[in-house]
């Protein structure tokens, strides 16, 4: 990350202290950071000790017409590889949903033709309120990415909920991404084709409880289903991510959701619609155990039996569902034989458009790997994929997808 240059937008609200240590841990990276702070950041942290950790002129809103001369504020924000805004307060949110420049925060964002990562942080009333939410949803439609808000305590006292800014690394890895999202680029992703669109996807495997220390679970890893939702979001798309439990970082333009059980994601897929795309790369727990009692099972010396009830299936629940179906609805069917013959039968029994199939025999290297080789089945029959890498796998179902939508939008006018 040598030399990159990240011009850092400091908003007015309590965690403004934060961005102390961002500072600290970006120069960690051997970045480069030039700090604005808005009349109100000023309020938080003193321009003073922003400079001593950046090492250089702080701009606020003071700045004088000798400043102006020095560096403009066009030169300012494209002398950057990568503007942070954080913490992004709901008014800077609104300011730069409504593309506002009435100050030199807004009127840097505006002037810019640079990546733009925001990390909000308020209260969560005001998070979750539909103007802050619209804003959001239309920053995401203009290529804004975004990292975070999480959930927990606030400052206040007795307010908890969504509106805590990421956490530094978090902040780091979202920037890192974008960073090196953006040398790779290539003129598809350039092109955003998902603007606009929301894109729902599961990943990982599903935790059915059996008692309250131990659960059935699988190897899936979350590693496909989530190269699928940074994908989409690197193509434009505003994602949701619905997923089990793994150990991979959240993708960082990604609105996440994490659950355990099969019936607690269909529940958040159910409230993610509507969306344009849904993509079920979840390895759901077909079974549950009947009875999950709340006290540990004891050991008795004679032999158990586990009594497991089906799981709902949310693919199917989805793709079957005629009033929230998402125009396009597609599943993935892990096999061990027979892999495009049963992915076919799938796609039909659980009404998605297209299936892509993979071999999950434990030779394939499939479950944990990094790379894949599917099959994509849809009505108009099967496309063999070469061997590749998860994250182009994703990337070329995302384009495909993204293609799929223009052409029935165009159709449709
Ligand atoms: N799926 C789902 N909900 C379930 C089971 C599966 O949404 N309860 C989805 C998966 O995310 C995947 C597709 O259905 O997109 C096929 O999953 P797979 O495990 O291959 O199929 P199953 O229906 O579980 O069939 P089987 O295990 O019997 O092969």
């Amino acid at each position: 990350m040598k030399e990159r240059r990240i011009l850092l937008v400091i908003g007015g609200g309590i965690a403004a202290y934060k961005c102390l240590d961002l500072v600290r841990r970006l120069r960690d990276e051997e970045m480069r950071v030039r700090a604005v702070m808005t009349r109100a950041a000023a309020e938080f942290v003193t321009p003073l000790s922003v400079a001593a950790l950046t090492g250089e002129k702080v701009f606020t809103e003071l700045f004088d017409l000798d400043d102006e001369h020095e560096i403009g504020h066009i030169r300012l924000s494209r002398e950057a590889d990568l503007l942070i805004v954080a913490p992004a307060t709901a008014d800077l949110l609104a300011k730069m949903a409504g593309g506002h420049a009435n100050d030199l925060a807004s009127t840097l964002l505006m002037a810019t033709d640079k990546p733009v990562l925001a990390a909000p942080a308020m209260n969560p009333r005001m998070w979750l309120n539909p103007a802050t939410q619209r804003n959001v949803a239309q920053l995401e439609a203009d290529g804004v990415h975004f990292v975070g808000p999480n959930t927990g305590e606030m400052a206040e006292r007795d307010e908890a909920g969504p509106g805590r800014l990421a956490e530094v690394p978090e902040i780091i890895a979202a920037a890192k991404t974008i960073l090196a999202e953006r040398r790779s680029v290539t003129p598809l992703r350039t092109g955003r084709p998902l603007a606009g669109r929301h894109i729902l996807v599961t990943s990982g495997p599903t935790h059915e409880p059996i008692d309250p220390v131990r659960y059935i679970a699988n190897r899936s890893s979350g590693k496909q289903g989530h190269a699928i939702a940074a994908a989409a979001a690197a193509l434009g798309a505003r994602v949701t991510l619905v997923t089990g439990p793994v150990t991979l970082p959240d993708p960082p333009q990604a609105r996440v959701i994490r659950v355990e059980t099969a019936e607690e994601m269909l529940r958040a897929v159910q409230q993610s619609l509507p969306a344009d795309v849904a993509v079920f790369a979840a390895a759901v727990a077909d079974w549950r155990a009947a009875a999950a009692p709340s006290e540990k099972i004891k050991k008795s010396g004679a032999t158990r039996a586990l009594e497991l009830v089906e799981n709902p299936d949310i693919l199917a629940a989805v793709g079957k569902e005629p009033a929230q179906r998402p125009p396009l609805v597609i599943g993935f069917a892990a096999e061990t034989g027979d892999v495009v013959a049963y992915a076919a039968k799938k796609r039909k029994a659980k009404g998605a458009d297209w299936m892509v199939a993979n071999d999950v025999s434990p030779q394939s290297g499939v479950l944990g790997g990094d790379s894949n080789t599917v099959h994509l089945v849809t009505a108009n029959g099967v496309e063999d994929w070469p061997p590749m890498s998860k994250q182009d796998v994703a990337e070329r179902l995302m384009l495909r997808a993204a293609e799929h939508l223009r052409r029935s939008t165009a159709a449709a006018e």
